[in-house]
Protein backbone atom coordinates (compact mmCIF):
# COMPACT_ATOMS: atom_id res chain seq x y z
CA UNK A 1 0.00 0.00 0.00
CA UNK A 2 2.11 3.23 -1.17
CA UNK A 3 2.27 5.63 1.63
CA UNK A 4 0.90 9.56 1.54
CA UNK A 5 3.70 12.16 1.92
CA UNK A 6 4.06 12.98 5.81
CA UNK A 7 2.26 16.53 6.84
CA UNK A 8 4.72 18.89 7.00
CA UNK A 9 3.20 20.41 10.43
CA UNK A 10 3.24 16.84 12.06
CA UNK A 11 6.02 17.02 15.07
CA UNK A 12 6.42 13.92 17.19
CA UNK A 13 4.79 14.33 20.96
CA UNK A 14 6.91 13.38 23.74
CA UNK A 15 5.55 10.08 25.46
CA UNK A 16 4.71 11.78 28.75
CA UNK A 17 2.54 14.85 26.65
CA UNK A 18 0.48 11.97 24.88
CA UNK A 19 -2.12 12.11 27.68
CA UNK A 20 -2.95 15.39 26.87
CA UNK A 21 -4.25 14.67 23.76
CA UNK A 22 -7.35 13.07 24.50
CA UNK A 23 -7.50 14.02 27.74
CA UNK A 24 -10.52 17.01 26.56
CA UNK A 25 -12.38 13.83 25.42
CA UNK A 26 -12.39 14.32 21.22
CA UNK A 27 -13.73 11.79 19.39
CA UNK A 28 -10.88 9.64 17.89
CA UNK A 29 -11.09 7.54 14.82
CA UNK A 30 -9.71 3.91 16.09
CA UNK A 31 -7.56 2.20 13.37
CA UNK A 32 -5.72 -1.59 13.11
CA UNK A 33 -4.33 -3.02 10.76
CA UNK A 34 -3.28 -7.03 10.66
CA UNK A 35 -2.25 -9.65 7.48
CA UNK A 36 -2.75 -6.96 4.69
CA UNK A 37 -6.06 -5.72 6.15
CA UNK A 38 -7.05 -2.59 7.64
CA UNK A 39 -9.58 -0.48 9.01
CA UNK A 40 -10.81 2.18 10.91
CA UNK A 41 -13.81 3.27 12.61
CA UNK A 42 -14.87 6.20 15.21
CA UNK A 43 -14.93 6.34 19.18
CA UNK A 44 -16.39 8.83 21.22
CA UNK A 45 -15.67 6.70 24.82
CA UNK A 46 -11.61 7.12 25.22
CA UNK A 47 -9.37 8.83 28.25
CA UNK A 48 -5.93 8.37 29.22
CA UNK A 49 -5.72 6.22 32.49
CA UNK A 50 -2.00 6.18 33.46
CA UNK A 51 0.58 8.41 33.59
CA UNK A 52 4.35 6.37 33.29
CA UNK A 53 3.99 5.05 31.27
CA UNK A 54 0.90 6.54 29.28
CA UNK A 55 -1.60 3.89 29.17
CA UNK A 56 -5.16 5.08 27.71
CA UNK A 57 -8.21 3.16 27.76
CA UNK A 58 -10.62 3.22 24.75
CA UNK A 59 -14.24 1.45 24.21
CA UNK A 60 -14.28 -1.30 21.18
CA UNK A 61 -18.02 -3.40 20.86
CA UNK A 62 -17.41 -6.59 20.42
CA UNK A 63 -19.37 -6.79 17.42
CA UNK A 64 -16.81 -4.63 15.39
CA UNK A 65 -13.98 -5.73 13.01
CA UNK A 66 -11.76 -3.08 14.47
CA UNK A 67 -11.65 -5.55 17.31
CA UNK A 68 -10.90 -8.51 15.33
CA UNK A 69 -7.83 -6.40 13.90
CA UNK A 70 -6.53 -5.31 17.29
CA UNK A 71 -6.79 -8.35 19.29
CA UNK A 72 -4.68 -10.43 15.91
CA UNK A 73 -2.28 -7.63 15.88
CA UNK A 74 -1.49 -6.43 19.41
CA UNK A 75 -1.82 -2.98 18.19
CA UNK A 76 -4.42 -0.07 17.25
CA UNK A 77 -3.73 3.47 16.49
CA UNK A 78 -5.85 6.69 18.05
CA UNK A 79 -6.07 9.30 15.54
CA UNK A 80 -7.87 12.72 16.62
CA UNK A 81 -9.75 14.25 13.43
CA UNK A 82 -10.03 18.15 13.13
CA UNK A 83 -13.51 19.54 12.45
CA UNK A 84 -12.84 19.06 8.59
CA UNK A 85 -13.26 15.63 8.73
CA UNK A 86 -16.55 15.82 10.95
CA UNK A 87 -18.68 13.66 7.67
CA UNK A 88 -15.65 10.85 7.29
CA UNK A 89 -15.34 10.25 11.50
CA UNK A 90 -19.58 10.36 10.98
CA UNK A 91 -19.14 7.86 7.94
CA UNK A 92 -16.57 5.28 9.58
CA UNK A 93 -18.63 5.21 12.36
CA UNK A 94 -21.49 3.94 10.77
CA UNK A 95 -20.56 0.75 9.04
CA UNK A 96 -18.69 -1.79 9.46
CA UNK A 97 -14.86 -2.09 7.07
CA UNK A 98 -15.61 -6.20 7.71
CA UNK A 99 -16.51 -6.57 3.81
CA UNK A 100 -14.72 -3.20 2.04
CA UNK A 101 -11.83 -1.15 2.79
CA UNK A 102 -12.89 2.31 4.12
CA UNK A 103 -9.34 3.57 3.52
CA UNK A 104 -10.05 2.46 -0.41
CA UNK A 105 -13.96 3.42 -0.26
CA UNK A 106 -13.60 7.00 1.15
CA UNK A 107 -10.28 7.57 -0.22
CA UNK A 108 -8.38 8.23 2.98
CA UNK A 109 -4.67 8.37 2.71
CA UNK A 110 -2.78 6.69 6.03
CA UNK A 111 0.78 6.52 6.94
CA UNK A 112 1.98 3.95 8.83
CA UNK A 113 3.02 4.46 12.55
CA UNK A 114 6.75 4.19 13.77
CA UNK A 115 6.42 1.51 16.60
CA UNK A 116 3.81 -1.10 15.02
CA UNK A 117 2.57 -0.06 11.79
CA UNK A 118 -0.61 0.98 12.59
CA UNK A 119 -2.59 2.61 10.28
CA UNK A 120 -2.33 6.60 11.00
CA UNK A 121 -3.70 10.15 9.71
CA UNK A 122 -2.08 13.34 9.65
CA UNK A 123 -3.75 15.72 6.99
CA UNK A 124 -6.88 17.24 8.45
CA UNK A 125 -6.24 15.31 11.80
CA UNK A 126 -4.97 17.43 15.14
CA UNK A 127 -2.66 14.37 16.32
CA UNK A 128 -2.65 10.39 16.36
CA UNK A 129 -1.39 7.80 19.21
CA UNK A 130 -0.35 4.91 18.54
CA UNK A 131 -0.52 2.02 20.97
CA UNK A 132 0.23 -1.29 22.16
CA UNK A 133 -2.65 -3.33 22.99
CA UNK A 134 -2.54 -4.28 26.61
CA UNK A 135 -3.71 -7.92 27.11
CA UNK A 136 -6.02 -8.63 30.09
CA UNK A 137 -6.66 -11.98 30.72
CA UNK A 138 -10.68 -11.57 31.20
CA UNK A 139 -10.79 -8.41 29.37
CA UNK A 140 -10.79 -10.10 26.21
CA UNK A 141 -14.86 -11.52 26.38
CA UNK A 142 -15.89 -9.92 29.45
CA UNK A 143 -15.53 -5.81 28.50
CA UNK A 144 -15.71 -3.89 25.50
CA UNK A 145 -13.08 -1.72 27.33
CA UNK A 146 -9.32 -2.34 25.97
CA UNK A 147 -6.26 -0.65 26.90
CA UNK A 148 -3.32 1.00 25.33
CA UNK A 149 0.56 1.31 25.79
CA UNK A 150 1.07 4.52 24.05
CA UNK A 151 4.21 4.04 22.33
CA UNK A 152 4.68 6.98 19.72
CA UNK A 153 2.62 10.06 19.45
CA UNK A 154 2.52 13.37 17.11
CA UNK A 155 0.36 16.40 16.62
CA UNK A 156 0.22 18.93 13.83
CA UNK A 157 1.96 22.11 15.71
CA UNK A 158 -0.52 24.87 14.59
CA UNK A 159 -2.77 23.61 17.00
CA UNK A 160 -0.68 21.10 19.95
CA UNK A 161 3.01 22.71 20.14
CA UNK A 162 5.60 21.89 23.42
CA UNK A 163 2.91 20.09 25.16
CA UNK A 164 0.12 22.50 25.12
CA UNK A 165 -3.17 22.77 23.24
CA UNK A 166 -3.76 26.07 21.54
CA UNK A 167 -7.71 26.05 19.64
CA UNK A 168 -7.54 29.66 17.97
CA UNK A 169 -9.39 31.08 14.88
CA UNK A 170 -6.85 30.16 12.59
CA UNK A 171 -6.42 26.62 13.14
CA UNK A 172 -10.62 26.06 13.22
CA UNK A 173 -10.55 22.92 11.03
CA UNK A 174 -8.37 21.60 13.41
CA UNK A 175 -10.55 21.85 16.59
CA UNK A 176 -11.51 18.63 17.74
CA UNK A 177 -15.24 16.93 17.42
CA UNK A 178 -17.33 15.77 20.43
CA UNK A 179 -19.94 13.60 19.61
CA UNK A 180 -23.61 14.29 20.64
CA UNK A 181 -25.23 11.03 19.23
CA UNK A 182 -26.76 10.81 15.89
CA UNK A 183 -24.22 12.26 13.96
CA UNK A 184 -24.86 15.23 15.87
CA UNK A 185 -21.07 16.96 16.96
CA UNK A 186 -20.03 19.97 19.27
CA UNK A 187 -16.82 21.35 17.65
CA UNK A 188 -14.00 22.37 20.39
CA UNK A 189 -13.20 26.14 20.22
CA UNK A 190 -13.57 29.24 22.34
CA UNK A 191 -11.06 28.37 23.89
CA UNK A 192 -10.34 30.31 27.65
CA UNK A 193 -7.74 30.65 30.21
CA UNK A 194 -8.36 30.39 33.85
CA UNK A 195 -6.49 32.69 36.17
CA UNK A 196 -5.48 32.44 39.72
CA UNK A 197 -8.28 33.47 42.18
CA UNK A 198 -7.63 35.51 44.96
CA UNK A 199 -8.46 33.87 48.26
CA UNK A 200 -10.51 35.56 50.73
CA UNK A 201 -8.54 35.91 53.85
CA UNK A 202 -10.87 36.55 56.97
C1 LIG B 1 -19.23 9.52 16.34
C2 LIG B 1 -19.25 8.06 16.64
C3 LIG B 1 -18.71 7.59 17.83
C4 LIG B 1 -18.67 6.22 18.11
N1 LIG B 1 -18.13 5.80 19.29
C5 LIG B 1 -17.99 4.47 19.52
C6 LIG B 1 -17.32 4.02 20.69
O1 LIG B 1 -16.84 4.78 21.53
N2 LIG B 1 -17.18 2.67 20.85
C7 LIG B 1 -17.69 1.77 19.94
O2 LIG B 1 -17.53 0.57 20.14
N3 LIG B 1 -18.32 2.18 18.82
C8 LIG B 1 -18.46 3.50 18.59
N4 LIG B 1 -19.08 3.93 17.43
C9 LIG B 1 -19.57 2.94 16.49
C10 LIG B 1 -18.46 2.31 15.62
O3 LIG B 1 -17.63 3.30 15.05
C11 LIG B 1 -19.15 1.45 14.54
O4 LIG B 1 -19.72 0.32 15.16
C12 LIG B 1 -18.26 1.04 13.37
O5 LIG B 1 -19.10 0.81 12.27
C13 LIG B 1 -17.43 -0.20 13.62
O6 LIG B 1 -16.73 -0.45 12.43
P1 LIG B 1 -15.93 -1.79 12.13
O7 LIG B 1 -16.90 -2.95 12.22
O8 LIG B 1 -15.41 -1.55 10.75
O9 LIG B 1 -14.86 -1.92 13.16
C14 LIG B 1 -19.18 5.30 17.17
C15 LIG B 1 -19.75 5.77 15.97
C16 LIG B 1 -19.79 7.13 15.72
C17 LIG B 1 -20.37 7.61 14.43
Amino acid sequence: MSQPPPSPHFRPVALHHASRLINHGPTVLVSAAHDGRRNIMAAAWSMPVEFTPPRIAVVIDKSTWTRELITASGGFGLIVPGAALMDLTYAVGSESGRDHDKFVHYGIEAGAGPELGMPVLEHGCAAWLECRWIQETRSETAYDTFFGEVVAAAADARIFDNGHWNFTPDNAELHTLHHLGAGKFVVAGNQVQARALTPIVR
